[in-house]
């Protein structure tokens, strides 16, 4: 079976210092050569430290930046084959959920509108269908019916990380995109936020491309890993093997920095 995405000598460079890096033709290259096959219903963890390329690879995947060049694929089909052609499809499917709830909700919108949105924008449900939806989407999300009138700010970092994911879920994706997406909470909020992850993947067969700095918080979710290291994918393996056995020294040094205060 075709896998869900291939990437194959994916390049992207960013001209640092605005425009007059793009004068003095400074460059950072953000991704390098990346190859890179991603089944369906696998859940994938991106690590790697700041700056190694993490979000500059999901947001390439989510549509929402060119690459340089190099190959990506969705269900055997060239992405810009589905921007051109099918853009809202290819929208609904990959959905992101983005490391501060907060500052990704509309902060004048009552959840209702804000989870109402993407069925709007990207769907061709009729009003009736969209109030439907909400309730199946709230329910999964354990969601409370009192949260829907009311505004972003009214709520904490879970809350809010919870409405987040409602929102995600709205258009029945094929692929959540979650991009540290539990880094701000406190440790008993983010146990409970990767509970909901792992229960709605198992139910939807989603797949997740989940980024975190967190090895720990990865080995929760995730079945396999990648790691980038200044835009190079440096090792790729199933998480427990990759864990208990890194082959690479960079992966050595971020298991071990990341075990060693536990
Ligand atoms: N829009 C941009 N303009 C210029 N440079 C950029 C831009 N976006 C990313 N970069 C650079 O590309 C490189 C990769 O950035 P990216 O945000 O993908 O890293 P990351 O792994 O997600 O880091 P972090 O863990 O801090 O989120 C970095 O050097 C960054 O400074
Ligand atoms: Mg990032």
């Amino acid at each position: 079976m075709d896998p869900l995405f291939e990437i194959s000598d994916l390049r992207k460079t960013f001209s640092s210092g605005g425009w007059l890096g793009i004068q003095s033709g400074r460059k950072t290259i953000a991704l390098d050569a990346i190859d890179l096959e991603i089944p369906e219903g696998c859940s994938l963890g991106i690590v790697g430290e700041s700056g190694s390329g993490k979000s500059t690879l999901a947001r390439i995947i989510a549509g929402l930046e060119n690459r340089d060049s190099g190959v990506l694929n969705y269900r055997g089909r060239a992405i810009d084959d589905w921007l051109r052609k099918n853009r809202k499809a290819y929208l609904r499917d990959i959905q992101f959920v983005f490391q501060d709830p907060l500052s990704s909700l509309n902060p004048r919108r009552t959840i209702r509108r804000s989870l109402l949105a993407p069925l709007e924008a990207l769907s061709n449900l009729n009003s009736e269908e969209r109030q439907k939806r909400l309730e199946t989407v709230i329910e999964e999300a354990q969601l409370e019916e009192s949260y829907l009138d009311r505004y972003p700010h009214e709520f904490s970092g879970g809350q809010a990380q919870r409405i987040a994911i409602a929102r995600a879920l709205m258009l029945k994706p094929k692929v959540l995109i979650l991009d540290e997406p539990v880094s701000a909470l406190d440790v008993s909020i983010q146990a409970e936020i990767l509970k909901l992850l792992r229960r709605l993947r198992k139910e939807h067969g989603l797949t997740y491309l989940f980024i975190s700095h967190d090895l720990a918080v990865v080995k929760e979710v995730c079945s396999d890993i990648v790691v980038l290291h200044d835009g190079k994918l440096v090792e790729q393996n199933p998480c427990d093997e990759l864990l208990q056995s890194p082959k690479q020294a960079y992966t050595r040094m971020l298991v071990s920095s990341a075990y060693s205060f536990k």
